[in-house]
Order: C-alpha cells, then sequence, then structure tokens
C-alpha cells in the first residue's frame, strides 16, 4: 500500500501560531493553534514585535503536539511536504515560520513550498467543499483585505477589486474600539449586532452608486464616530450602533459581489477570512439567489495552518516547490487586474 500524503504546515502571518497536518487535500489530521488576544488587548491592536515574540516561544510545542497527535515519530520518513505562509503579513511574525520550515526542510530532506496567505484563505474552501471547482469568484475579507478575486484556475487568478483604504475587519476592530468593545472586535459586534435593529441609524453604504467593483470602509468608519458625538454623556445604544454600521458594511460587500457577477457571469462565490466568521455575512451570502455560495466553517475563516497546507498541496501538485532562498513577502498580493 502507497504512504499517504502528508502537507506539515505553518502559519504566522499576524497573531496566530497554527501548526497543521493534512492528509492529500482535505483530509485534516492534527492540528493545533495559539492565539494571542490576551497579549495585545492592552494596545487595541496587534503589536508586531510581542507578536513575533510569542509566535517563537510557542511554535516548537505546537509541532511537537500536532507530529504526536498525527502519530508520525519519523518525519523524515513518514511527511511528504512542507508548507509555510510567506506573505502578506507582519515581517518578524512570517520569519518565524519561514525559518522554521528552512530549517526543518534541510533536516528531513523534505521538498518546501512558501504559500501565500491569500491563497491559503481561499483554500479554506477547498477543504470544506469538494465540489468546488474553478472557475469561481471568491470574496476575501479580513483584517488585512477585502477583495474579489476571479479563480480562473487554482493558480491563476484575477483581481476584480479591492478596497481604496481599510479592509472591512479593519473596520469592525475600529468601530469596536470606538465602542469601548475588546480587540479584535468583530466578533464583539457580530455579537451585540445580532440583538440590535439595523434599521436604526442610516449609515452610509460606501460606494453603493459606482460601477465599480471596489470597497472602501474609512468613511463609515467616520459616519460611525459622528453618529457617538449624538450621544455624549449619554449611554450607547451598542447593539442598534452594531446592527446599523453592520448593514451598511455588509449591503456593500453583497452589492459588489452582485456586480462581480454579473460582469464575469461566473455563479459560483466562494466566502474567505476572518470576516467570513460573521453570521450576518454568511447567512446573506447563503440566501443569495444569483449564485451558488461556498462558506467554510468558522474554525477554517480565521488564520489557520489547515488551509496553508491545502493551499501548499495544490500549489505542490501544479509542480511549484520553494527553495531555501524563501523569503517573507509582506505585500505579496495574490493576483493581479
Ligand atoms: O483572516 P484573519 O484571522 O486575519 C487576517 O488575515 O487579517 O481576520 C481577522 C479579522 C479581524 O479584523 C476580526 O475582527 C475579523 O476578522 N472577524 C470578524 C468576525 N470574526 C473575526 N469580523 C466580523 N464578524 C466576525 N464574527
Ligand atoms: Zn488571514
Amino acid at each position: 500500500m502507497s504512504r499517504p500524503f502528508l502537507t506539515l504546515a505553518f502559519e504566522s502571518s499576524c497573531d496566530d501560531t497554527s501548526v497543521a497536518l493534512l492528509q492529500d487535500q482535505r483530509k485534516i489530521v492534527a492540528t493545533a493553534l495559539a492565539g494571542q488576544t490576551e497579549l495585545h488587548a492592552a494596545w487595541g491592536g496587534v503589536v508586531p514585535e510581542v507578536a513575533s515574540r510569542e509566535h517563537q516561544r510557542v511554535l516548537i510545542p505546537l509541532l511537537r503536539e500536532v507530529l504526536s497527535r498525527g502519530g508520525i515519530d519519523n518525519p523524515a520518513r513518514q511527511l511528504s511536504l512542507l508548507a509555510v505562509t510567506a506573505g502578506p503579513g507582519l515581517m518578524g511574525s512570517l520569519l518565524v515560520t519561514v525559518m522554521a520550515a528552512k530549517a526543518l526542510s534541510q533536516a528531513w530532506e523534505l521538498p518546501l513550498i512558501g504559500v501565500n496567505h491569500l491563497e491559503g484563505h481561499l483554500f479554506a474552501n477547498v477543504v470544506a467543499h469538494d465540489d468546488l471547482v474553478p472557475p469561481f469568484l471568491c470574496l476575501i475579507v479580513s483584517g488585512g483585505h477585502t477583495e474579489i478575486v476571479h479563480v480562473r484556475a487554482f493558480g491563476d487568478y484575477r483581481l476584480l477589486g479591492m478596497t481604496r483604504d481599510d479592509a472591512v475587519g479593519e473596520a469592525y476592530d475600529k468601530v469596536a474600539k470606538l465602542l469601548g468593545l475588546p480587540y479584535p472586535g468583530g466578533p464583539a459586534v457580530d455579537d451585540l449586532a445580532r440583538r440590535g435593529n439595523p434599521g436604526a441609524f442610516s449609515l452610509p453604504v460606501p460606494l453603493r452608486d459606482s460601477n465599480a467593483v471596489e470597497f472602501s470602509f474609512s468613511g463609515l468608519k467616520t459616519a460611525v464616530l459622528h453618529l457617538l458625538r449624538r450621544f455624549e454623556g449619554e449611554t450607547l445604544p451598542l447593539e442598534d450602533i452594531c446592527a446599523s454600521f453592520q448593514e451598511a458594511a455588509l449591503s456593500a460587500l453583497m452589492t459588489k459581489v452582485r456586480l462581480a457577477v454579473m460582469a464575469t457571469g461566473v455563479r459560483s462565490v466562494a466566502l474567505s477570512g476572518g470576516v467570513a466568521a460573521n453570521s450576518a455575512l454568511r447567512e446573506s451570502m447563503e440566501s443569495a439567489k444569483e449564485w451558488k455560495s461556498f462558506i467554510p466553517p468558522k474554525s477554517l475563516c480565521t488564520d489557520n495552518a489547515v488551509m496553508i497546507a491545502a493551499a501548499g498541496y495544490s500549489n505542490w501538485k501544479r509542480g511549484i516547490r520553494s527553495d531555501l532562498f524563501l523569503s517573507p513577502d509582506p505585500s505579496w498580493s495574490l493576483a493581479s487586474r
């Protein structure tokens, strides 16, 4: 019997350290993740130097845990491939796992692939849906990115449009900060919005009337700031503010997905990235009539190494390899126009 193809993957592009072992394209064998939310909470955002030190501290214990849970006692013989996020992300954070993966590929004599983090997010959908095949569109929504990509084939990506300024996750985090909610703000705003009235306050839907597939979220954040001034000295109606903000933000996303579907004629749309964990966005996508939606489970939406392993494996099948000159690229873009 032939040995299973096992990819060991690492992800540390921002503030989550994750190691995963994947068999072939979508069988998750073992995974371990360490978050850093509490470490950064006091600053209201990720402190890069603190993040890299923490990645460094937890990486080897996480690696040992995954190897042990995956029954790997001889990595050089049992593993087939190493995959690691090589960008985009924070330079110091990326360096920790890129250097570790390069060292391990030498020590264990295993091939290595540097994976684009956004391609990883896209592959969370491939892990979750064996019926998802190109061509399809992917709405990538995270703390650093908001873009719609046309996946013509795996490895052949065309950027249909992106944000002019803030990413949608960044807008959630900034609005949460204005409201005094803990970092990262997305899940807290999502929670409060569920109990609020989305029509309570009228906030501008960014670029609603433009025919371009592009986003902008900094004006919406400023509109929330102006709204808060109305309540000086009063208790904030947190639920209604969150629901109204979310209504405008998600309406901008859905409008542009609709435009992209019309422009390309492609009627399969995948959702990816941390904001894909948002309950209202998931519901809107699921109920859309004009296209079929593919949405990963919440555990695969935020940063994780399973998606990096899946993208690495697909790259491997396409003949792509990295070598020891692999170096992190903090602004590596997935696709161009
Ligand atoms: O993909 P990710 O884990 O890291 C980046 O690559 O940026 O995304 C993190 C972002 C943060 O902005 C966080 O607030 C947002 O995803 N997020 C959410 C939710 N869960 C995470 N935003 C809205 N609703 C959520 N439930
Ligand atoms: Zn991410």
